[in-house]
């Protein structure tokens, strides 16, 4: 059975971390894949997190199976901090949430859940939009389509014709939105533009999907949420998909959420029952010790005051790294144009140059991102940033 198969090439983020990792060069710099990094380029593990792993190994006392759903605690901390306590889907009674296996894991069911909503129902997803979106959507069945969103010329959002073809999409179509963050370009919405956004989705019919992988990473956790909190008040029906990946650190332990909003609380139960079952026929049920973690913080009040302030000092150094890099190019002679790098927000950015000068970024310099440009911004520090601005200089 094997025998037809034809190899496929690395994933185009993933595969930039064993490239680096066999890379020799001691002035080596990744910049490819999601991760934070501190000023020593390492990943370290949140303190809150520490503690909450401390009490959790005191405290478990059962590895009995969790069920679908994951933990009810977990769910209900987390549909809090995606849509606010007081927030009218939760008064009424109608968003499910379930734990999932990281926001990848989320938006496979999702996509599993729109499957049997609509077979090969179409998803609109940005142009451009993370790597892994297209193909998690096509492997649950799903048609995807693409709406205009970055202006690469202009090195700003293309808002003009994004609202233009949300216009025209199918009443019984989806529509994929980034919360914040917008991963690869690092362009956002602002809130005037998701009030547009909304009344489109509104008048149109369509269903946001939101991808919020990085809530608390561009602005601050509420700021990020600002777009999906008033989707949420303007459309019948929506899903949410979440990472603790990124905010918590806790990229291998696999921890996310996936929330169905329905228009009633009775729609959102026929919802979520048709969901578990997509999810049991998957992976079955998630595994349990990053929500035990996340539901540990959020349950604190003093692990939740440590967990923003460690929040804010991520989103802090990343937001100064925008800045220092611009400054450095320009240090370094550059007169080309970078100062769109402090607009944007999150963990990327497109630098704008072409693949020829990405693949010489790697092959002569040993400096690692993704082949459209999309630099993880979290990975410059103090210690490269020098020698990334002479690299860059040299290959324009
Ligand atoms: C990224 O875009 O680099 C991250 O979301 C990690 C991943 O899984 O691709």
């Amino acid at each position: 059975m094997f025998a037809s198969l034809k190899a496929l090439p690395a994933d185009p983020i993933l595969g930039l971390l064993a490239k680096y990792k066999e890379d020799t060069n001691p002035q080596k710099i990744d910049l490819g894949v999601g991760v934070y990094k501190n000023e020593a380029g390492h990943t370290a593990i949140l303190d809150c997190v520490k503690k909450a792993e401390k009490f959790r190994l005191d405290t478990e006392d059962t590895k009995v199976y969790i069920g679908p759903t994951g933990s009810p605690l977990f769910n209900e901390k987390m549909t809090n901090l995606i849509f606010t306590p007081d927030h009218q889907v939760i008064a009424n009674n109608r968003v499910r949430t379930v734990s999932t296996p990281g926001g990848t894991g989320a938006l496979r069911v999702a996509a599993e859940f729109i499957n049997s909503c609509k077979n090969n129902a179409t998803i609109w997803v940005s142009n451009p939009t993370w790597a892994n979106h297209q193909g998690v959507f096509q492997a649950a069945g799903l048609t995807v389509k693409t709406y205009p969103y970055y202006d690469y010329e202009n090195k700003c959002l293309d808002f003009d014709g994004m609202l233009n073809a949300l216009k025209e999409v199918g009443g019984d179509d989806v529509v994929l939105l980034h919360a914040c963050c917008h991963n690869p370009s690092g362009m956002d919405l602002n809130n005037e533009q998701w009030q547009q956004v909304a009344e489109v989705a509104k008048t149109v019919g369509f269903m946001p999907l939101i991808d919020m992988a990085y809530q608390g990473f561009g602005q601050g956790l509420d700021e990020d949420a600002y777009g999906l909190r008033l989707m949420a008040d303007s459309v019948k029906e929506m899903i949410v998909c979440s990472s603790c990946s990124k905010n918590f650190g806790l990229y291998r332990e696999r921890i996310g959420a996936c929330s169905l909003i329905g228009e009633t609380a009775l729609s959102a139960d026929i919802a979520f029952s048709v969901l578990l079952s997509d999810i049991r026929c998957n992976y079955s049920m998630p595994p349990a010790h990053g929500a035990a973690i996340v539901e540990t913080i959020l349950n604190s009040d003093e692990l939740t005051a440590q967990w923003h302030i460690e929040l804010k000092e991520m989103r802090n150094r990343i937001n100064g790294n925008r800045q220092v890099i611009v400054d450095k190019l320009i240090e370094n002679g550059v007169t080309r144009d970078f100062s769109f790098i402090t607009r944007q927000s999150g963990m990327f950015s497109f630098l704008g140059i072409s693949p020829e000068q990405v693949q010489r970024l790697q092959d002569e310099f040993s400096i690692y991102m993704v082949g459209s440009s999309r630099m993880s911004i979290a990975g410059i520090s103090q210690s490269n940033v020098d020698y990334l601005a002479q690299s860059i200089a040299k290959v324009l």
